[in-house]
């Protein structure tokens, strides 16, 4: 039965005519597997080349026949090095897909310059079969755009997973170190193929116990079983730890025996895991501790963090997603807090911002960090786990909304100047840069809740490779390899998936808004909700409806957000004529009858744009209905159910939502409104 858990990996039998051109080009195996990722690569290449084809190609020495595959880097192989291919331009983890000659024979050879670069094209190159592309004539070069692909787990130690919707943990903390449950291969496999090489293995709101002999352990553990993929742990951290478990009377980053606790923390670490990542550090924010406990700044904590892992080669990702009860908009606080410290962190900090200013809304403005500090490597936080999206159910597929920040122009040295570039590190020249996402991952035999929340994972870990790659081209590559090649299949649910996260921001919130879900929970509708003791965690602050309008005022008059940004962007925010209508209510409060562009009032546009959601969903729900034989009966009837569920969510935020905004309005519904059903 079919159950995903075989993910995009699934190698199951190509058409019999497809398999028949393949396997004349793979008819030698030129490998060798003497290190643990060469073990490793020969492993997939025999699992995707033996599922695909039917039967893997025989091992060999020397290129004696066409259609040999030849696989490795100039150290492991004679015939590689005998290529005479530049590798050393690669760098560490890329590769070369390149269709050549040897002995007078056609073969592919995938090269790269360290052995994790081969385990990736080898991935690449199965990929290619998977997905039916032509392999004759290959000439490929893949160098990651960013240094740390990473996701972030909210794991706690107790097996629960904060906006975890997709079962437990996965990590068995009780059975670990000895059992290395086969899942951790699974999970790393899955990683490898999309180019993640880092993990932080437990939440941000961290326990201190994760850093005891006990747990390093099981860390440790981990850690052995991903080494041969590329992929390094990491460990969030609680600030207060050389308290909690170092029995000292202060946490006080400027003192000499926390600093010495996290140093020898950071020895004893290493002396376990010798590639171990470094810490990610929620501090500061939502009743976490930190250095400002002490009157320190963000700066101070990360960089007395930063030199207990320096002399190992770890590095410290610092959160800037920072916000307290003072009155001031929620959306400016990151920006206060952290553009004054830019140039003051050490060398191996990164600030890892989420991509807007609020939280993993289904729409923001891209954060206005993003260009502001450019002495300083930031990292970009997406959410790959749907908290405010729908959970498991709703099909959102989120390329679209990680494309269109990653494509948002900063402005800040002139056009051009994208957010992608500051992840990159090319905009101020940065070598150190970092994507993470926040992941969705549990002990769900699909890993994620549902079939289509896959997508989000592969998606993520694609575009961290690469910025600039289509969300659209993304999403088709993993239609074909999760479901079929079938294009009667694969175009209609591309385009269903493309057009899923518009859909998603109309039945929740359309032009703009944000935070109207229901506090805590964050499932559903609660536009009306006021019952949260602070007013920035209450959906009335967020979206101030009341009989002249509705919107959240950051212009210059308002909160002054706007001027956060780069003058060309702020300009264009402050000015409601000029603001994306998509991003209307989140820069200005805007009364009932004013005009959008398309001639109708808000209120009217508004109430469409529910409606508009509803239907989207609805034509999802059809469009799948036709899909019913392409492919096995057990996912086609839990997506089927699952959008059925969709729909009737989608009708409910809408009903809600235009329920609540009439009553503050005290408009007409329009003509011809369907009412609830
Ligand atoms: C959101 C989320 C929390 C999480 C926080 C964070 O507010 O709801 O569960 O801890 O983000 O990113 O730190």
């Amino acid at each position: 039965a079919e159950d995903g858990y075989e993910l995009w990996l699934r190698y199951h039998l190509l058409a019999t005519q497809q398999a028949a051109i393949y396997r004349s080009h793979a008819t030698q195996l030129i490998e060798s597997a003497s290190t643990p990722t060469q073990t490793v690569t020969r492993a997939e290449l025999l699992r995707g080349l033996g599922g695909l084809l039917g039967q893997a190609p025989p091992s060999s020495d020397a290129v004696t026949s066409n259609g040999a595959i030849i696989v490795g880097t100039p150290g492991s192989s004679p015939v590689i090095a005998g290529l005479h291919l530049d590798t050393k331009s690669l760098g560490h983890e890329g590769y070369i897909i390149r269709t050549v000659e040897v002995n007078g024979h056609a073969a592919t050879a995938i090269v790269a310059h360290d052995d994790i670069g081969a385990l990736y094209g080898t991935f690449h190159f199965l990929r290619l079969l998977q997905t039916e592309q032509s392999i004759d004539h290959l000439d490929v070069t893949q160098i990651p755009h960013v240094k740390l692909r990473v996701l972030n787990h909210w794991d706690n130690l107790n097996g629960q997973v904060e906006r975890g919707y997709a079962g437990a943990s996965i990590w068995d903390w009780w059975k670990l170190p000895d059992w290395r449950a086969p899942r951790y291969t699974d999970y790393a496999r899955a990683n490898a193929s999309i180019g993640i090489n880092g993990t932080v293995l437990n939440n941000v709101n961290a326990g201190a116990q994760i850093l005891t002999p006990t747990y390093l352990q099981k860390v440790a553990a981990l850690a052995d079983v991903f080494r041969p993929y590329g992929i390094r742990v990491y460990l969030s951290v609680r600030f207060s730890a050389p308290i909690e478990i170092g029995h000292l009377k202060t946490a006080d980053p400027l003192d000499p025996q926390v600093q010495r606790w996290w140093r020898d923390k950071a020895d004893e670490i290493y002396k376990l895991i010798p590639d171990f990542g470094g810490f990610l550090v929620k501090a500061n924010s939502e009743g976490q501790p930190g250095p400002q406990d002490y009157h320190r700044t963000h700066a101070d904590g990360a960089n007395m963090l930063a030199d207990a892992l320096a002399p190992h080669g770890g590095v410290v990702m610092w959160r800037a997603f920072v916000y307290s009860a003072n009155g001031e908009d929620r959306a400016k606080q990151a920006y206060d807090e952290f553009k004054p410290l830019d140039g003051h962190f050490r060398d191996n900090v990164l600030i890892q911002v989420k991509n807007g200013p609020i939280d993993f809304q289904p729409r923001e403005p891209f954060s206005p960090l993003f260009g502001a500090m450019p002495k300083t490597p930031l990292m970009m936080e997406f959410e790959i786990t749907k908290e405010y999206l729908g959970f498991a159910t709703h099909l959102v597929y989120l390329g679209p909304l990680f494309q269109e920040v990653l494509s948002s122009d900063t402005m800040v040295h002139g056009k051009g100047s994208t957010v992608a570039k500051v992840i990159d590190g090319s905009l101020d020249h940065h070598t150190l840069t970092g994507m993470a996402g926040v992941a969705n991952i549990g002990t769900d035999r699909n890993w994620s809740g549902s079939d289509f929340n896959q997508a989000n994972w592969y998606v993520f870990g694609r575009l961290a490779w690469d910025p600039t790659l289509s969300s659209r081209t993304i999403a088709e590559q993993w239609v074909r390899m999760t479901f079929t090649n079938n294009p009667a299949f694969v175009k209609p649910v591309v385009d269903m998936m493309m057009g899923s996260r518009e859909a998603a921001v109309d039945y929740m919130t359309p032009l703009g808004l944000h935070h109207i879900m229901g506090p805590n929970h964050h499932y559903g509708p609660a536009p009306w909700d006021a019952s949260e003791a602070r007013a920035d965690w209450r959906p009335v602050y967020y979206n101030r409806a009341d009989h002249q309008g509705i919107g959240f005022d950051r212009t210059r008059t308002g909160s002054d957000a706007v001027d956060q940004y780069a003058p060309a962007v702020a300009d264009e925010f402050n000015d409601i004529t000029k603001t994306p209508e998509t991003l209307l209510l989140w820069f200005h409060h805007v009364p009932w009858d004013y005009r959008m562009h398309s001639g109708q009032t808000l209120w009217y546009e508004l109430v469409a744009h529910y409606t508009q959601g509803v239907d989207d969903v609805k034509r999802m729900r059809e469009t799948w209905s036709h899909m019913n034989g392409y492919i096995d009966p057990e996912r086609y009837q839990q997506v089927a159910t699952f959008l059925a569920i969709q729909q009737k969510e989608a009708q409910w935020w809408r009903d809600a939502c235009i329920a609540y905004f009439q009553s503050q309005s005290g408009l007409p519904l329009p003509p011809g409104f369907a009412p609830p059903q």
